[in-house]
């Protein structure tokens, strides 16, 4: 992975770019890296703040040559990836809260968007978009994140080098990458398990009509949280946002 990467100082979305060379047929591990994005995306359809010089936005281009139930759990792999990476070269431990939001100190530090190609029972390639608040201040986020969001360099104290950092995930993306390739499914969700803040928490499941309130139990082999609601139901939630009681 990162063996070819390519640069931008601006674009408007690394997922968008990746998206469209790898419909060209790039490299599997293509990486796709910029330094400002106009129109960064997050989950759910939300907008990502990425500026100049303050965080790290990429995205990995990856072709596995895997079934589909075998990929469904890259998205949880990622967030290992980023946690590993992170602990490495910033000496930093931090938590993954469901699906795949990087926490330090109960706030957000990063995000991952990830993006499979069109033909669900022949998954051509899958794009993974990470982004990872780095050198931002306090008065860095706007109005809307500012009491949820985080930096490395709030927590450190210190400017920190997004090369290394990248460096360091890269690393992680190629070890949990290969354990991926092996179909060693329950290998990555033991790792995502030793890192999450939701495993065990009461959670908030909100949908598009109603909202379940219970316990996170476990992750299914699909990456699919488990939880345990209060109407006495055990829920299996594929996608969407929850909220961690305490956090
Ligand atoms: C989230 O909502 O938590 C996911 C945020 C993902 C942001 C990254 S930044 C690089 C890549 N390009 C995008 O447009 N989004 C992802």
């Amino acid at each position: 992975i990162g063996k070819e990467i390519i640069h931008f100082e601006e674009i408007d979305s690394t997922n968008n770019y990746a998206k469209k060379i790898a419909n060209e047929g790039c490299r599997d591990g293509t990486v796709v890296v910029s330094e400002r994005q106009t129109m960064a995306r997050g989950r759910v359809g939300r907008q990502w703040e990425s500026f100049t010089n303050e965080g790290l936005w990429f995205s990995i281009v990856l072709r596995p040559d895997l079934e589909p139930e075998y990929i469904k759990i890259v998205t949880l792999a990622a967030a290992v990836a980023v946690v590993e990476g992170i602990s490495e070269v910033q000496g930093i431990v931090c938590g993954i809260k469901w699906p795949n939001d990087i926490i330090l100190n109960g706030r957000k530090l990063g995000g991952i968007l990830t993006e499979l190609s069109a033909e669900p029972e022949h998954i051509n390639y899958v794009v993974v978009g990470i982004g990872i608040n780095i050198n931002q201040d306090k008065n860095s986020f706007n109005a809307e994140i500012k009491n949820k969001a985080t930096s490395l360099r709030i927590h450190t104290g210190e400017t920190v080098s997004r090369v290394r950092l990248l460096e360091g995930i890269l690393t992680g993306f190629d070890r949990i990458y290969s354990i991926m390739l092996q179909r060693r499914t329950q290998e990555i969700i033991d790792s995502w398990s030793g890192y999450s803040v939701t495993l065990g928490k009461e959670v908030k499941i909100v949908l598009k009509n109603t909202e379940y309130i219970g316990l996170a139990q476990s992750i299914a082999s699909d990456g699919r949280l488990i939880v345990k609601c209060n109407d006495g139901v055990i829920r299996e939630i594929a996608a969407g946002e929850i909220q961690v009681r305490g956090l």
